[in-house]
């Protein structure tokens, strides 16, 4: 057995797995965000370790084997955000996530150090409020007093792991979204911490996310009761190990991932492609591979929202089977899913979200399919950024939150105009972070050939024509509210 571990920005989620690539327990583990002003998102790493140890205490427990047999773990984890350590390892203050968009200046900042080409050239990526780097320098302008006692920097599944095993490390996959990465050459860029005024011991040694760090330690084997031989693997970013949980190993594979967040990812042999910043380069967590991806801030998010704030008695299931009650299009009820902002194709963190055409013949229904379609809407402008980039896009992997429902698998298809696969294992990111595991602990011989034992498809969704009509045209509508709002914002 292996443990795959998805430490997300709602909870953490725990899957074991066997041999055969099958779930055989799971545990999830909710926590909150931390927003004291619009914008600030940050949690309590702690929190994350606290509720990891009582999710793995409990799979312990329904777990009818020798923990013995349990032979590795690994982590995927939400990326971007900033955890500061002290001199003990000591978290300084509470992570900064990567949907927190303060930094706005820090961005400018970046740019007028190290110049936009530059960093574009050594990174591959543009400066996002999202990223780390920003973070890291509004910690130094704002926070000096916590700055000047920061011994090093890590992400968050990277801070986890260090507390099960007392090793630092950071992946690549992960280590690539910081904006510290020089992507194209696998290594911290002296050049971008030199400039930005940064010291490089602060940088963590680089691993790939399915080296061996190390071992579970005693008091943490004792707190949950797994063995102190457990083998742990680095693990690597959430989208890493989505990609390797959906099979994405060959240039022409595509994903969409609608978690709190939502992404478009691609599958990129090299990393020295040009794409101008306007869809993130990332390494893959299969090692020397890369992705590229287009992110929309609130996907699940902007579900999660309108039900507290409109459905709270109601489960998200039972929200969603409303979608059957409204045709395609919502009866012209459009909504825009920036609630926190957007990155893929604006990076404005300023924006905010919009009901526009609002009726009154609009009942409860139609709101539910505007906002799982505006979700789909924000995802089909990174579909359209891929295919203008010359990608083909006919088939698409669909994982995460949004994968749960049958009927918006349906609009995806039918928004992207491709075929929307759905896996059997999804599992998304944990599966990845247990493949990394049964990978590591040399069960195959790569990460494709665990892929191929573990996936398989459970069913596919093939676009309607009069729904693809109909939503071309909506799309166009959707597509101006963005210009126009902002122009009211401004
Ligand atoms: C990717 C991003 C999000 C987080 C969610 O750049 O910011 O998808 O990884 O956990």
């Amino acid at each position: 057995y292996v443990i795959g571990i998805d430490l997300g920005t709602s909870g953490v989620k725990i899957t074991l797995v066997n041999r055969r690539g099958e779930m055989v327990h799971e545990r999830s583990k909710a926590y909150p965000l931390i927003q004291h002003k619009s914008g600030y998102s940050e949690q309590d790493p702690n929190e994350w370790v606290e509720k990891t140890l009582e999710g793995l205490a409990e799979m312990v427990t329904l777990f009818t084997g020798n923990p013995l047999d349990i032979e590795g773990m690994s982590f995927s984890g939400q990326m971007h955000g900033l955890v500061l350590l002290d001199e003990q390892q000591q978290p300084l203050r509470h992570a900064i996530l990567w949907n927190d968009t303060r930094t706005g200046e820090e961005c400018k900042e970046i740019y007028e150090k190290v110049g936009r080409e530059k960093l574009l050239e050594i990174t591959q990526n543009l400066a996002l409020d999202g990223f780390t780097l920003p973070k890291l320098l509004w910690v130094k302008n704002h926070e000096p007093e916590v700055f000047n006692r920061v011994k090093s920097f890590l992400l968050p599944k990277d801070y986890l792991r260090l507390k099960l095993t007392n090793a630092l490390h950071m992946d690549y996959s992960d280590a690539a979204g910081t904006l510290l990465l020089d992507v194209k050459q696998s290594c911290w860029s002296e050049e971008i911490a030199r400039l930005v005024g940064l010291d490089k011991a602060l940088f963590p040694p680089l691993v790939n996310a399915h080296d061996k760090v190390g071992l579970l330690t005693d008091e943490v084997a004792k707190r949950t009761g797994l063995s102190n031989e457990t083998n742990v693997f680095a693990g690597g970013a959430d989208n890493a190990c989505g990609a390797i949980g959906a099979g994405i190993y060959e240039e022409g594979k595509t994903l969409v991932s609608i978690g709190t967040s939502g992404v478009v990812l691609s599958y990129e042999e090299s990393s020295d492609k040009d794409f101008q910043g306007n869809v993130h380069y990332f390494h893959h967590g299969v090692a020397e591979r890369f992705y590229t991806m287009g992110v929309t801030l609130a996907a699940g998010y902007s579900l999660q929202w309108f039900k507290e704030t409109f459905a709270q008695e109601k489960r998200f299931d039972e929200v969603l089977t409303e979608l059957e009650e409204v045709p395609a299009g919502a009866n012209g009820l459009l909504f825009t899913p920036y609630l926190v902002g957007e990155r893929t194709p604006h990076a404005d963190a300023t924006i905010r979200a919009s009901f526009i055409g609002m009726d009154s013949g609009h009942k409860h229904a139609h709101f539910v399919r505007a906002v799982v379609e505006g979700i789909t809407f924000s995802l089909h402008e990174s579909v359209m950024l891929f295919r203008q980039y010359g990608k083909e896009i006919e088939t698409i992997i669909s994982i995460g939150g949004g994968a749960k429902s049958a009927s918006w698998l349906q609009i995806q298809a039918d928004i992207f105009n491709a075929k929307v696969v759905k896996l059997s294992t999804e599992q998304g990111p944990a599966m990845g972070a247990a493949m990394l595991a049964a990978y590591g602990c040399g069960w195959f011989a790569s990460l494709k050939e665990c892929g191929d034992a573990f996936l398989s498809i459970e069913e596919e969704f093939v676009p309607n024509e009069a729904n693809v009509k109909t939503y071309q045209q909506l799309f166009n509508v959707y597509q101006q509210v963005y210009g126009k709002t902002s122009e009211l914002n401004e």
